[in-house]
């Protein structure tokens, strides 16, 4: 069961469980994220084309992951720069998504990103899966953010509001392909990380130590039907 009540934000599909992690899972979940980090160092994306670097940093766990460079988006199985293949997700990870994705199938790609107190994301879609009926599930740790969502057209309004350590955001059914992106860092709001002794070293967080936000998205990536073995997801609760 969802361990907060989901807000609806009046966008159709997007919701909102403010608090989703309790303290205590929020740190287990940070020292998590650390052991990905370990095998799977924290990476500088680039944008196609330019090759300019994006402002976040980037790991993945799970079967698949989501890498940018000059060649453009896309999900691979290895780490760009190690070959290495992502360390699997944390059963932590799929409960959540168990728990509220209402869907049938475990996600297979998880996506982290760091982001020092200058980082930001633009506007973009989730858009390089083949499976739009999975909803994107997004749990934020560490400092607070504002996020801003829009509608199916880059040009459509948007509203933004604050994600806080713990909480988690679907984005499904109309919502799925919804333009959103993070406009800022609150950097200071939050002290899980550095209480945590989550490492500078290779997190790409920025001084001092221990400050910035890491945001989890977790994805399905390819359709049911193209992964035949794929085993139902169990201990939904
Ligand atoms: C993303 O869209 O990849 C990240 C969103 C976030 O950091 O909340
Ligand atoms: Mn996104």
């Amino acid at each position: 069961m969802a361990k907060s009540q989901a807000l609806n934000l009046g966008i159709d599909g997007l919701r909102l469980y403010r608090g989703y992690l309790d303290r205590e899972a929020q740190a287990a979940m940070v020292a998590q994220i650390r052991q990905v980090c370990a095998a799977a160092p924290p990476f500088t994306p680039r944008m196609p084309k330019s090759g300019r670097p994006f402002s976040v940093r980037m790991t993945n766990c799970g079967v698949l992951g989501w890498v940018s460079d000059e060649n453009g988006y896309r999900y691979q199985a290895t780490h760009p720069e190690t070959g290495q293949a992502w360390p699997p997700l944390p059963q932590a990870l799929a409960r959540i998504w168990g728990e509220i994705a209402d869907y049938p199938c475990v996600p297979e790609a998880c996506l982290i990103n760091f982001y020092r107190a200058s980082a930001k994301m633009g506007l973009h879609q989730d858009r390089d899966e083949r499976d739009f009926a999975a909803p994107v599930v997004s749990l934020s740790l560490g400092d607070s953010c504002l996020f801003r969502v829009g509608g199916m057209r880059r040009s459509d309004p948007t509203r933004s509001f604050r994600l806080d350590s713990g909480d988690v955001v679907v984005l499904g059914g109309a919502a799925r392909l919804a333009f959103h992106g993070v406009d800022r860092i609150y950097p200071g709001t939050s002290t899980l990380l550095t209480e945590a002794g989550f490492s500078e070293a290779g997190s790409g967080l920025g001084r001092p130590k221990g400050t910035g936000r890491i945001n989890l998205t977790m994805r399905r990536v390819t359709t049911p039907d193209t992964v035949a073995a794929e085993p139902a997801l169990n201990g939904r609760s």
